[in-house]
């Protein structure tokens, strides 16, 4: 953030920064941003910043009078740039990796901008009106059927949250109105796979159902839910004065990105009148891609279904999309509306206070629609087959190396491995080197590759998801890991 004019004094006449230091801060701010995008190597991607250094570099109080931006920009760049995990960095390779693009950035800058708090339609009718038809594009991208409306909620753990939300409130028990205590009712059940993430039973403690309320079901060889199992817990626990209401499937979990039987599983739900929620907050988006289209068979039955835009369609976080068949079922869970909030539009219009847990609604809706229209439905595409290439490419290097060893299958972009050294015989000390590995790895500050336990076992995780990661970048990081491991010993 370089500056090459006089700096601006800090006392300004306005109430807030004039246009004009406005437009010379904005276009510095552009300039680092475009800077910062095109030299990621200037970066380490994993920083090397201890505990409370960060902290320790900024002032104990607030100042007391205004400063100049100079100064403000000058510490962004000194003091919190050196603390930044580089997710937008190519060889960021850990967890799900994800992209903030070009346009997806110049969205947040005009939301941020524009400031709608699209609560109700009155107070944002645009940014009401983009999210449902920015959503209906996505829909129609992954090939879900046209019954399924969405809405835009900040997380996968949010959405899925509202989703169990509707599916308690579907029992007909009323909870939301009456509460769960004192009136004899059922103890509520819902099942997830044992390899589901841990926002589904985070949504069951916070909807009241408790960790004892999420029942795990057993998977298969390849990790995925087995139906059989869930239709004896259903039958076990009806039997033992539990009620079991939903299911939670998953598309890609993020252990190993393990694809749940859906239709199976809807199978079941119907014969057990059971709510089917789906968290594909990863894997959905690979269906855009058509020859992926599968990956989503059986979840046009589902009740609600998610998939995050700011995991792998390049949308900046967060934005998370939330689809339902029956919007009015989330509606129902949530509506409530104080006198001061009612207007003139009535129920002619949506108004996003009702679909979920928040009051305010940020306009997110316009960096999806941005990127959407940038990229196009053939533009992701090839981004993620690409992804998915880049994927099986590191899976093959390492299947053909005898000193490593592939712990799951690869549907996705995820590639889970370990180093099997020879002379290392017990699972415990594999782990232990595996876990070295990767710190040695990661030390590098060249890529940033993270872990996971399969069945028990420590295994590595490499995972595709950044538009700048490319096949130079997956042979560099199969490189360091090679180096790596032969450092050890
Ligand atoms: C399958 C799956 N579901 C849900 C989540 C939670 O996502 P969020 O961070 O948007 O809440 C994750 C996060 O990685 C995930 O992998």
């Amino acid at each position: 953030l370089s500056t090459e004019h006089e700096p601006l004094p800090p006392a300004r006449p306005g109430p807030d920064m004039s246009p004009d230091e406005f437009r010379r801060y904005g276009h510095q701010v552009v300039d680092w941003i475009a800077e910062f995008l095109a030299h990621p190597e200037r970066h380490r991607v994993l920083p090397a910043v201890r505990p409370g250094e960060v902290s320790a570099a900024l002032p104990a109080s607030p100042p007391a009078e205004g400063e100049a931006m100079d100064g403000i920009l000058r510490d962004f760049e000194d003091v919190i740039v050196p603390g930044l995990t580089q997710w937008n960095h190519p060889g960021f390779l850990a967890y799900f990796a994800n992209t903030a693009s070009g346009p997806g950035i110049l969205g947040e800058m005009l939301t941020a901008a524009v400031n709608n708090n699209a609560m109700l339609w009155r107070t944002g009718p645009s940014a009401t009106e983009l999210e449902d038809r920015a959503l209906d594009w996505m829909r129609q991208m992954m090939g879900l059927p046209d019954a399924f409306r969405g809405t835009i909620q900040d997380t996968a753990s949010i959405s899925t949250l509202v989703a169990v939300c509707a599916a308690r409130e579907a029992t007909g028990l009323q909870i939301r109105d009456e509460g769960l205590g004192g009136r004899g009712l059922p103890r509520l059940r819902m099942y997830c796979s044992e390899e589901a993430h841990s926002s589904v039973e985070r949504a069951g403690i916070v909807a009241g159902i408790g960790r004892a309320g999420t029942r795990t079901i057993p998977t298969d060889a390849e990790f995925r839910m087995d139906p059989a199992a869930l239709e004896r817990a259903i039958a076990e626990d009806a039997a033992a004065g539990w009620k079991p209401f939903c299911v939670v499937a998953t598309v890609g979990t993020t252990s190993t990105t393990s694809i749940d039987p859906v239709p199976a599983i809807a199978d079941v739900c119907e014969r057990h009148g059971l709510w089917l929620h789906v968290d594909a907050a990863y894997g959905g988006a690979a269906a855009v891609v058509p020859e992926m289209r599968g990956v989503l068979e059986g979840c046009e039955r589902a009740d609600t279904l998610v998939v995050n835009p700011h995991k792998w369609l390049f949308v900046p976080m967060d934005l998370s999309a939330l689809y339902a068949r029956d919007p009015q079922a989330i509606r129902r869970a949530f509506s409530l509306v104080p006198a001061y909030l009612h207007t003139a539009e009535g129920a002619s219009v949506t108004n996003l206070m009702d679909y979920g847990p928040a009051l305010g609604k940020r306009f997110r809706a316009l960096k999806l629609w941005m990127t959407l229209r940038y990229f196009g439905a053939r533009g992701f595409a090839s981004r993620i087959r690409e992804h998915l290439r880049l994927a099986r490419d590191f899976a093959a290097w390492i299947d053909a190396d005898p000193a490593w060893e592939r712990m799951a299958p690869v549907p996705f972009s995820l590639v889970l491995y370990r180093h099997r050294p020879a002379g290392v015989a017990s699972e415990a000390a594999l782990d232990a080197h595996n876990e070295r590995l990767m710190d040695a790895v990661n030390a590098t500050g060249e890529v940033f590759v993270s872990h996971t336990r399969v069945r028990g076992r420590f295994a590595l995780r490499l995972a595709i998801g950044n538009l700048r990661t490319d096949e130079a970048t997956i042979r560099r990081a199969w490189q360091i890991l090679r180096e790596a491991a032969a450092g050890l010993g």
